[in-house]
């Protein structure tokens, strides 16, 4: 099968749903699940389901980040991955990292891409009084939140709605959208996927 890392920063909730995804005949199977938050959430959950674990803390690099990039990319290429999904990851990486996985690269982003690319995502989604929101998984390119959109699910949102409400309601749609996205990726299909 296809080694998948998956890099974190947070509680793991979408990495969770990738790991469990890749069983069976799926041609995936997670190789290392990497955080550069030490003692983030996801790393518990990741060791508990028998998946590597490492931790690259950006704050040993002291906004150096080209040898934090270095760093990660050593740590990360020991596991030989074929595949790499940043799931809840909140570093802005350089070109010098992403061209090193060009084209093995996917991210999940809380909005509808192209709208609301970086933070907030759900409270710009609400403040310019739009209908919808949703998630998007997309090829990660150089530019942040811009690469190829592979797949996006859509909610309503209501009239009374917080921001964490929204949140709560995309993060239900992002752990259908990810496993369904990663699979077709792995398998080389590239065509759109709407939930
Ligand atoms: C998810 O909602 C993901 O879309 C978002 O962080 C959350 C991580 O939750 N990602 C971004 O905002 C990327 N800029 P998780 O750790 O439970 O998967």
């Amino acid at each position: 099968p296809k080694k998948v890392a998956i890099l974190i920063s947070g509680g793991g909730s979408n990495m969770v749903s990738l790991a469990k995804s890749m069983t069976g005949d799926h041609p995936g199977r997670p190789c290392l699940v990497l955080s550069n938050v030490p003692g983030a959430g996801g790393l518990q959950k990741a060791e508990d389901m028998g998946i590597a674990t490492e931790v690259v803390d950006h704050r040993d690099f002291k906004g150096d980040r080209e040898a934090f990039e270095t760093k990660l990319i050593s740590v990360i290429d020991a596991y030989e991955p074929d595949a790499i999904a940043m799931a809840g990851f909140m570093r802005i990486l350089t070109p010098t990292f992403i061209g090193h996985y060009a084209g093995k690269m996917l991210n999940i982003h809380p909005s509808l891409l192209p709208k609301y690319k970086g933070l907030h995502t759900h409270q710009h989604a609400i403040d310019a009084g739009d209908a919808e929101a949703g998630c998007s998984v997309h090829e990660v390119t150089a530019e942040l939140d811009g690469g190829p959109i592979l797949g996006q699910a859509r909610v309503p949102i209501l009239p009374e709605d917080t921001a964490d409400d929204l949140a709560a309601r995309v993060l239900v749609k992002e752990h259908l959208l990810y496993p369904a996205v990663l699979v077709r990726f792995l398998r080389g299909e590239t065509e759109m996927l709407s939930l």
